[in-house]
């Protein structure tokens, strides 16, 4: 499964690009407002800093005005992915923005008929949002698992990249259902390094280690 991160925080990512574990990224218009930092510029610098595909969200309503914004996005890097909303107009403005040869990721995907539609519209990526389904007292993994069967019965290519991911199970539970990519925040990245196991047999190897006197280097 691809690892993308979901942020806007240059040096954030910057900092976990050095981990060599990072595929991509993922902005929305929340986490440039979090960020307070010019939209382009920011742009520029995670594109520099993460060579896989970055994902920027066009703002417009309209069919013609997304157009105009995508491209005017895609100018920015070769690795920008253009992220539009599912709504009518987004879906016809990605598939004419799929025609011309910018990747598109279809964003806000709440069900398996939308995310259907997505692949119809010849989708890069389409991004199910996990977290908030559960926060509105529903199954977000049941909808990765459902688009996943959609997509394999019609042979799709576009890929599911998880979003909306709160937590390490989350991030378990999409990989095992089948998720092409998960965008994970940088705290929810960091933990999945972590276990308790782990530490502590890390903590009594050392210390055995140091019974023996001896040095590798
Ligand atoms: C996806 O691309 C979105 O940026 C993101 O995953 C939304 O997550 P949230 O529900 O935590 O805002």
């Amino acid at each position: 499964m691809q690892i993308f991160i979901d942020s806007a925080d240059v040096k954030e990512l910057k900092a976990l690009a050095e981990t060599g574990l990072i595929d991509g990224v993922t902005t929305n218009p929340s986490l440039v407002a979090k960020a307070g930092r010019n939209f382009f510029e920011t742009l520029e610098e995670i594109c520099a800093a993460v060579p896989g595909p970055v994902s920027a969200e066009v703002v417009a309503q309209d069919y013609e005005t997304m157009l105009a914004e995508g491209r005017k996005l895609r100018g920015v890097a070769k690795n920008i992915v253009v992220k539009a909303p599912l709504t009518p107009d987004g879906l016809r403005a990605c598939k004419t923005l799929e025609d011309e040869g910018h990747p598109v990721n279809v964003t806000l995907c709440f069900s398996a008929p939308q995310a259907l539609l997505a692949a119809k519209a010849g989708a890069s990526y389409i991004s199910p949002f996990i977290g908030r389904l559960d926060d509105n007292g529903q199954d977000g993994m049941a909808l990765i698992r459902e688009i996943r069967a959609t997509y394999d019965n019609y042979d799709f290519q576009t890929q599911i990249l998880a979003a909306s991911i709160r937590n390490a199970a989350h991030v378990r539970d999409a990989a095992i259902a089948g998720a092409d990519c998960a965008t994970i925040p940088p705290a929810v990245f960091r933990s999945l390094y972590k276990h308790v196991l782990t530490d502590t047999g890390l903590e009594a190897f050392l210390k055995d280690w140091r019974t023996t006197g001896q040095s590798i280097l």
